[in-house]
């Protein structure tokens, strides 16, 4: 297939290119920079340079596509929120109107789990739980969902919706906030960390975005996330064991919200456990910890060899389930 990526240089655009040529698909990929357009080209894809809110360099993206993925969408936090609204809205708008008179195969928007669905401390939340948005920013992101899909009753743009929660492995956001601080010893756990993180690996992420484009679920939202959700202490203290580090210490809420912003620590803190049983029934499946382990870089810093690493992958696998013990605790918050 001729499938077109926004945000083809991203941390999981990168990773879906990756995956769809080796699949055999043949990719062209929207990149803001000359350095994303050559990691694009160096995975077997054609980088198109150019901003997703220029109506010429979609026309030129979309020419020979049969699908596309859409992933230009800055977070906010990354962003100030008003900037990444712009850019999410416009430049979807633009892709709409540029897709509106194609005959695509499949249309997948990459969307987020967190702060969309209505629920109390630690419940379980599905598709089926009612959406509620309760922080700006995922008011403007639910906003962008929407009209995707009114697109797709209005004129059947085949669009599929994928949330996943945190995305995790070496790269963006996890390895800023998570493994360089923790590498640094700034690490601090919002909070008494009991709270759930909910977690996909990016390349599991990625898979599923492969599976929506290749398959038929128009129309549909899919949550894409790990099997068992993890308290965020264990996690951390996990992550700091396997980097030869100790455990942090805490920092509370206020605080924590005037370094990373309080939609962020709000969404991150109140606990939430995602179900994946849509996902799976369409043949998904996360690989989890194993991954994980491979991503977690060496006490000396670095992630080793590649040798080295898959011997840790095998040593550590059993002891790192165990010691997360993700499903043994029974306390909801
Ligand atoms: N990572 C997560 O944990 C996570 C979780 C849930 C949902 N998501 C969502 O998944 C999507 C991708 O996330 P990500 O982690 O891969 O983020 P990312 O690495 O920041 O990817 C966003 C991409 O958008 C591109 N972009 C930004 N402004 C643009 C513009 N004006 N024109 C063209 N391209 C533009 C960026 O280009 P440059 O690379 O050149 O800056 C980048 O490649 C986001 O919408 C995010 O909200 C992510």
């Amino acid at each position: 297939m001729h499938v077109f990526v926004t945000g083809a240089g991203g941390f999981i655009g990168s990773e879906i290119v990756r995956q769809l040529v080796a699949a055999g698909h043949n990719v062209v990929g929207l990149v803001l920079s000359p350095r994303k357009a050559e990691k694009v080209r160096s995975f077997g894809a054609i980088p198109i340079l150019g901003d997703v809110r220029d109506p010429t360099v979609l026309a030129r993206g979309v020419s020979a596509a049969e699908a596309v993925v859409h992933l230009a969408l800055p977070r906010a936090g990354e962003k100030r929120s008003e900037d990444a609204n712009e850019i999410n809205t416009r430049g979807t708008d633009f892709l709409l109107e540029t897709c509106r008179d194609l005959t695509l195969k499949s249309f997948v928007l990459a969307s987020g789990a967190g702060g969309i669905y209505r629920h109390g401390p630690g419940d379980w939340v599905d598709e089926s739980t009612p959406e509620d948005p309760w922080t700006p920013a995922t008011r403007d992101r639910f906003a962008i969902d929407e009209s995707i899909r009114r697109a797709h009753r209005e004129w059947g743009l085949p669009a599929t919706i994928l949330r996943p929660p945190v995305v995790y492995g070496v790269g963006s956001g996890f390895r800023d906030y998570f493994l360089d601080l923790l590498r640094r010893g700034i690490f601090r756990v919002v909070g008494d960390g009991a709270y759930y993180v909910n977690l996909v690996h990016v390349e599991d992420c990625a898979r599923a975005y492969r599976l929506a484009l290749e398959g038929s679920a128009a129309g549909d939202t899919f949550i894409v996330v790990d099997d068992e959700p993890v308290r965020m202490r264990e996690f951390i203290d996990f992550l700091a064991r396997e980097m030869g580090r100790r455990p942090p210490g805490q920092v509370p809420a206020f605080l924590a919200k005037l370094v990373a912003g309080r939609d962020a620590v709000n969404i991150l803190t109140r606990s939430v456990r995602f179900r994946n049983d849509k996902i799976k029934a369409r043949r998904w499946r996360p690989s989890a910890i194993r991954l994980m382990i491979r991503d977690v870089p060496s006490p000396s810093g670095s992630r080793g060899s590649v040798n080295c690493a898959a011997r840790r992958i095998v040593e550590l696998g059993q002891s790192s389930r165990s010691s997360l013990s993700f499903s043994a605790s029974s306390r909801v918050l």
